[in-house]
């Protein structure tokens, strides 16, 4: 069921309102035909729709929603040229800090696996790898998660997956290319259709091509350029856009965008120069955008995992890069696929690889903080560390 561009407009002020007056996330779902009366948000009288003129509206209906919201979990929201109604939905989500009021409030542990609860959240490059570990620790941890990929079908089927096992929708899929801005632009009005809004943004998908710098071709360079650094601007944007407006009537709501960065963002890498520098630039991007956008309370952090020797980049037993190191005798002495990944392994102060819980509690650490902004968290078992 599609929205006119005016609805998908104000929802997300209308999702910053019923998170400002309860402090807890909410998914706005389009419902036909709602059992009883629903609440009503009359914006039809506006004319043309300004941000000044929808704000000022809210704060109205907003005391009137506190006053009425034990009984109303349906809005019907009017505008002149379409009327649509919702269904008020949670996931029992909380801001994770205790008990309010109590003298152990924000210091104890309890309520900590609240971090995401009922928090919208989007994961490009969700189909598999380091994605698809995060797209099943938000869902398994009480998220509504939007699994955003290329591969549509990848993305399909770990959301039917996801669905069949939790018993109800909290994953759905969209198929989107990060480095064409209308496509983002498409992603984030349709996360908007789906929830009214948007609490965390993970910036997952990225792509390597390894090559010299005395032969690699410009057009792979400016291929890993475009997925791994411009796609990070045009997914901040769109997701920011939103995470402001629902900020406007929720002073108190922290938000997050993630960038999924590497150990490569932090220390330079032999042979590997597109993907570490579209990687360190990521870093800038992550410092700026944090240093705009905190007046929003919207925080923005980078992750920056080690090697995910268990993921389809190193083990996919026909493309991965273990078979084709061991093909090309990049480890002097291996014989097997098991002597390359040891070799890898050896590098590692911790002795293994980076795995999805590694990365998920990063992540819940980076949600959780609320003053911390604009940092590059590395997850790499002592393989890089900051100066
Ligand atoms: N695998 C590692 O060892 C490792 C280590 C450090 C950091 N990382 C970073 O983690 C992230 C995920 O890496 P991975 O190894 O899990 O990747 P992967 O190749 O296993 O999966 C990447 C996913 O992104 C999708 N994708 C690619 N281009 C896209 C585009 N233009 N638009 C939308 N989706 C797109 C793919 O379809 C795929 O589902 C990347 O940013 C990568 O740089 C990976």
């Amino acid at each position: 069921m599609s929205l006119s561009e005016s609805m998908r407009r104000v929802l997300p002020y209308i999702r910053g309102m019923l998170i400002g007056s309860t402090g807890r996330p909410v998914r706005l779902v389009p419902v036909v035909d709602p059992p009883g009366v629903p609440f009503e948000i009359d914006l039809s009288e506006m004319g043309e729709i300004t941000e000044e003129r929808v704000l000022h509206l809210l704060s109205t209906v907003a005391e009137e929603w506190r006053d009425e919201r034990s009984g109303s979990r349906f809005l019907l929201v009017r505008l002149r040229e379409e009327e649509r109604c919702f269904r008020v939905e949670g996931r029992g989500g909380g801001p994770g800090r205790g008990e309010p009021g109590s003298p152990y409030e924000g210091l104890s542990t309890k309520g900590r696996e609240d971090v995401v609860r009922g928090r919208v959240a989007v994961v490009t490059g969700g189909a598999q790898g380091f994605g698809e570990q995060i797209v099943r620790g938000l869902c398994a941890s009480g998220a509504y998660v939007c699994i955003a990929d290329l591969n549509a079908e990848g993305a399909e089927r770990l959301a039917d997956e996801i669905n069949a096992e939790a018993g109800e929708p909290v994953a759905w899929a969209v198929q989107v290319n990060v480095a064409d801005e209308g496509s983002v632009e498409g992603l984030f009005a349709r996360i908007v259709e789906e929830a009214g809004g948007l609490d965390l943004c993970v910036s997952n998908a990225g792509v390597l091509r390894a090559g010299s710098v005395l032969s690699q071709s410009s057009e792979d360079f400016r291929f890993v350029t475009e997925v791994n650094y411009v796609a990070f601007f045009l997914v901040t944007k769109h997701a920011a856009r939103i995470m402001r407006a629902q900020h406007l009537l929720a002073p108190r709501w922290y938000t997050d965008i993630v960038q999924i960065n590497s150990k490569s963002g932090l220390a330079g890498s032999n042979k590997n120069g597109a993907y570490a520098g579209s990687k360190f630039g990521g870093i800038g991007l992550v410092q700026s955008f944090a240093l705009e956008l905190v007046e929003y309370h919207i925080k923005v952090n980078a992750i920056c995992p080690g090697n995910f020797f268990d993921g389809p980049l190193w083990s996919d037993p026909e493309k991965g890069l273990f078979v084709q190191y061991l093909r090309a005798g990049k480890v002097p002495g291996a014989r097997t696929v098991d002597d390359v990944r040891r070799y890898y392994e050896s590098k590692i102060p911790m002795g293994r690889g980076c795995t999805g819980p590694d990365v998920m509690r990063a992540l819940y650490y980076i949600v959780e903080q609320e003053y911390e902004t604009g940092q590059a968290l590395p997850v790499a078992g002592g393989q890089v560390m900051l100066h």
